[in-house]
């Protein structure tokens, strides 16, 4: 029954689309819009439509076991493990076991929304300086690709307490899709090809890394080869099998503790042993008639997409004019007040105080909007004493999933670079994190409260280090509306802040919010970046006012989001790379 509405509309939007396609540009523009309740066909960029349930993702078949999960009555949380698990098989840039991250759950029944995190924790053993040389500097091969670059994984531990809690489906079951894709292989994508094709000098460094993803001769699989992973697959069924013990004590730990020894890591079986996900209240605020819920520390993305929507909040944006110059600056300006107190305030909220009440006021926006002039840039060095943020990876991958009843899931995890430090444990078909390098390797200098930057972000044992990663879901009139979440280190917060701002503020439809150009800034270094896309005549204004503009560099982050309106699904995946996909029934 319900199937008969979905089959009409889809006849009605191929009919409009075919009319659509045949009709010239001209005449599109004159013709009065073709308004359907949930599309409009003058957007540019036109959403997947859904009707039961859609996962949104950075790869297509992982994208499709989550969806296959639901289709057989599971819930989101299941689909939404099963992806996690199926893209460590099929996307191992940034999908892993190796890694960690955060879950964002909204389960309509109770009204609840959860936050799930599994970052990865420093082992007992490293210490503050751990990454420095006699100088004191950085030795930055130490602190991103060896194995004292990684953090105790905390992906497995963190899926299947999504699974365990508020799941509805045994691990066999979720589990089954990653284990077949392990197991049988796969056809290898232009992306993955691509990608392996990217890092193979990183790569080929490991002999283990080497073998996994290569073939005997050294070169990557070609698109259409079959890619199997007989030792992943080993791996996840010792998960499905025992559960978190299957991971974190037993042979695929000892395999861990194994490699660490050989090459001077620092995580022990003791480590594995003690790890954690931590459930933790998501951070919430509101813009106008919408309410934010987003990601707490150890995350500085909610707190800081938060402090900007609060900074922004009592401007007229959309009488500025979408990425015009004046909105652009308005943004510019208060990217970089956030960027300046994240590097001061933020680290793990169990091991450091950090204010979130304090940034996340009101008032204390209201006190920092009077610092941004109207038409001129302020230069960051006045804004805060400044040194370099940590430099953080882009390689962070997000899904997003949701069924009609309003439930979703937005799910951010990393190995933080691509492929992690590149190094795989032999047996265990995995790749290790180098998330260690998202802390403060050299926390030092005075801010003007006698404050060291940075100090909250210093490395200790069990702390977890600071991330971007900001899975966030926003309601409408207390609905959920618009589940979203990017890759981008540091340009996580300044992609899902302008994602969701250009749904509410400029009322834009889920694919052309993800689609638009974007900018970034994060106080140091002081320059803003503009994607391509953004006119010349606006970045000269920008310009004018004294910006430092670097204009048509590297793309800013790659959203997956769903936005649920009317009881359909509409979903988009960024075209900013490609292989993302849009699976939906
Ligand atoms: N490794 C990227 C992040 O956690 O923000």
């Amino acid at each position: 029954m319900q199937r008969r509405p979905y089959a009409l509309l889809c006849l009605w939007l191929s009919l409009a689309l075919a009319t659509l396609a045949a009709t010239p540009a001209q005449a599109r523009e004159t013709a009065p819009a073709q308004q359907s309740p949930i599309i409009d066909y003058n957007e540019r960029f036109l959403p997947i439509v859904g009707r039961e349930g859609m996962v949104v993702g950075p790869e297509q078949l992982a994208t499709e076991a989550g969806k296959q999960i639901l289709q057989q009555g599971g819930n989101v949380v299941d689909a939404a493990v099963a992806t996690g698990f199926a893209l460590a098989v099929t996307y191992p840039r940034a999908g892993n076991l190796g890694g960690g991250g955060f879950m964002l759950l909204h389960l309509a029944e109770g009204n609840r929304d959860v936050f799930i995190d599994y970052r990865e924790t420093a082992p007992a053993a490293a210490s503050r300086d751990m990454f420095l040389k006699a100088d004191s500097s950085e030795d930055l091969a130490l602190e991103y690709f060896s194995l004292q670059s990684s953090g105790v994984p905390g992906t497995v531990a963190g899926l299947l307490y999504a699974l365990e809690k508020y799941g509805s489906m045994g691990r066999e079951q979720v589990l089954a899709p990653a284990i077949a894709l392990a197991e049988q292989g796969f056809a290898v994508s232009f992306a993955l090809n691509y990608e392996l094709a990217a890092r193979a000098d990183r790569l080929h460094r490991n002999p283990e890394a080497k073998r996994l993803y290569f073939k005997p001769d050294g070169s990557p699989y070609q698109i259409g080869e079959i890619l199997r992973q007989p030792d992943l697959a080993w791996t996840l069924r010792q998960i499905a099998a025992r559960g978190k013990d299957g991971f974190y004590r037993g042979e695929v730990a000892r395999r861990i503790a194994a490699e660490m020894q050989r090459g001077n890591g620092l995580i022990t079986l003791e480590d594995l042993a003690a790890y954690r996900a931590i459930e933790r209240v998501p951070l919430r605020g509101r813009f106008h008639e919408f309410e934010i819920v987003s990601a707490p520390p150890p995350s500085s993305g909610g707190v800081h997409i938060l402090q900007i929507l609060n900074l922004l909040e009592n401007d007229d944006l959309a009488a500025l004019g979408h990425n015009s110059a004046a909105y652009l600056h308005l943004l510019t300006e208060s990217m970089k007040l956030a960027y300046a107190d994240r590097s001061e305030y933020l680290g793990d909220p169990d091991f450091v105080d950090v204010p979130v009440a304090a940034l996340t006021d009101k008032a204390y926006a209201a006190r920092q909007r009077k610092l941004i002039a109207a038409d001129r840039a302020t230069p960051s060095a006045r804004i805060a004493p400044g040194r370099e943020l940590v430099v953080e990876s882009q390689d962070t991958t997000q899904y997003t999933i949701a069924d009609r009843h309003g439930n979703m899931v937005s799910n951010t995890y990393t190995l933080n670079a691509s492929f992690g430090s590149a190094i795989a444990v032999p047996g265990t078909g995995m790749l290790l994190n180098n998330e260690m390098g998202d802390f403060a390797a050299l926390p030092g200098g005075a801010n003007m409260f006698g404050l060291v930057q940075g100090e909250r972000n210093a490395i200790a044992g069990g702390k977890r280090p600071l991330s971007s990663m900001s899975p966030t879901i926003v309601f409408r009139d207390g609905q959920p509306w618009f589940a979203t979440g990017s890759p981008g280190g540091s340009m996580i917060i300044t992609t899902v802040l302008q994602t969701i701002l250009n749904a509410m503020a400029f009322d834009m439809n889920v694919a052309t919010a993800g689609t638009s150009p974007r900018i970034h800034h994060q106080w140091l270094p002081d320059e803003l970046q503009a994607e391509q896309g953004i006119s010349p005549d606006t970045l000269a204004l920008l310009r004018d006012m004294g910006h430092t503009v670097k204009a048509g560099g590297r793309t800013i982050g790659r959203t997956q989001s769903i936005m649920l309106r009317d009881g359909w699904l509409l979903g988009a995946t960024d075209p900013r790379r490609p292989g993302g996909w849009v699976a939906a029934y």
